[in-house]
């Protein structure tokens, strides 16, 4: 549900993003959140699922967290996000909380590459969103935690091909998959898992 909690921390984040953009302000200090777009395209996906299991590697300042959990709590389901820098990691829970969706997401605080070593939980979908050069080795890490329905969903591969059509090209050419390019504000690879993890 878009309640007015979820509207009004998502335009006050669009505004800081706005205004840190406009000032310049170096990437790294920067949310780098997704479009508004995007975040309508998450929702929808998050939201047509029951009981919906989310990772999103990539939490920022919640921004996309809040799209997702929004989402999610339609048919009661959650997010498990993931974030390194602990100065997004406060912002992310005053800003999920402020939503008041601290039932729906939860945050795990530290390395991806860490936290997805250590999981045995299973996900229906996966928002990759880190840093572009990580994207093939944090699927790799995925993919064990996915089975047959679940879907990936990895931001920039338009914006950032140059790091990432050989992330797109991997899902597309790879059997136990289906996957596609959708020209959505920076480019998102929607891939769908056929099998289990194929045996190596
Ligand atoms: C593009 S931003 C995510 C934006 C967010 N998805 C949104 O739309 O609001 C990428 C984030 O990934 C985090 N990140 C990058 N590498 C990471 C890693 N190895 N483990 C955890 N977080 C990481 C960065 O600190 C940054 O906040």
């Amino acid at each position: 549900m878009l309640d007015d909690r979820v509207r009004t921390v998502l335009a006050r984040l669009e505004e800081e993003d706005r205004l840190e953009r406009e000032a310049g302000a170096p990437s790294a200090r920067r949310s780098r959140q997704i479009e508004p777009t995007t975040g309508r395209f998450l929702f929808a996906l998050a939201g047509a699922q029951a009981g919906v299991e989310v990772l999103e590697i990539g939490g920022s300042r919640g921004y996309s967290t809040i799209w997702l959990a929004a989402g999610a709590r339609i048919l009661g389901g959650g997010v498990v996000s993931l974030e390194h820098d602990p100065v997004k990691c406060a912002a992310w829970r005053a800003n999920v909380a402020a939503a008041g969706l601290g039932e729906w997401a939860e945050l795990v605080e530290g390395d991806a590459f860490e936290t997805l070593r250590r999981t045995e939980d299973v996900f229906d979908f996966v928002f990759l969103d880190a840093e572009k050069n990580d994207y093939e080795a944090l699927f790799a890490l995925t993919r064990r935690l996915l089975e047959p329905g679940a879907l990936v969903v990895a931001d920039n591969v338009l914006s950032h091909a140059d790091a990432l059509a050989a992330y797109s090209a991997a899902r597309q050419g790879d059997p136990t998959l289906v996957s596609v390019t959708v020209p959505l504000d920076r480019g998102l690879e929607l891939t769908s898992v056929l099998t289990e993890t194929p045996a190596v």
